[in-house]
């Protein structure tokens, strides 16, 4: 398979993530792996969307957040519920906008070029997988139309793929729900 990258040249966010979904579709529809599926995401998003420095997945790990795939500097690799940007939006369950990391209290600095943050909780039926997280070195890069696209390529990565991607280190509870 040739996957064709190419810079997407839209008038708005609106019609860049309708662009992201439809690649994302092709991109995942003929494999469920997990880790495979979770790491071509973040490389999509990592290459097409401007402005981010770190795109990637945090995944729920018996009550923690351990790192999952990524595209960008290697980042801290556990994070506690309710920590952190990501452990925050973890434990609420919701979509968290930062637009200066550095007056969010307890953000977790992985690379001290980035300035703003939206961290998108994964969830299916009521269980949750782990986060998606984006950074970015501009202030207040993330707005609405972000949460609003990135929550719907989220839902089609998570309709996709298998989610029985940490058997190993799954509660026995979890395993029952993948
Ligand atoms: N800033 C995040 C930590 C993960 S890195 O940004 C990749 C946080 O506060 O949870």
């Amino acid at each position: 398979m040739t996957f064709q990258l190419e810079k997407i040249e839209t008038a708005s966010k609106g019609e860049l993530y309708a662009e992201l979904a439809g690649q994302l579709h092709s991109l995942l529809a003929d494999e469920r792996d997990f880790i495979a599926n979770a790491a071509n995401f973040a490389s999509l998003l990592f290459y097409s969307l401007p402005d981010v420095t770190w795109a990637g997945f945090y995944l729920s790990k018996a009550d923690e957040l351990v790192l999952g795939p990524f595209q960008g500097k290697p980042a801290c690799v556990r994070i506690a519920m309710g920590k952190g940007v990501c452990g925050t939006a973890a434990e609420q369950r919701q979509t968290i906008l930062v637009a200066n990391v550095h007056d969010f209290p307890g953000h977790i600095a992985c690379d001290s070029v980035s300035n703003s943050e939206i961290v998108v909780p994964l969830i299916k039926q009521e269980r949750l997988i782990g986060v998606l997280d984006l950074d970015s070195q501009a202030f207040n890069r993330f707005d609405d139309e972000d949460a609003r696209g990135l929550n719907e390529l989220a839902e089609i990565f998570i309709d996709s793929t298998s989610l029985e991607f940490n058997l190993l280190g799954a509660t026995a509870d979890s395993q029952a729900k993948a």
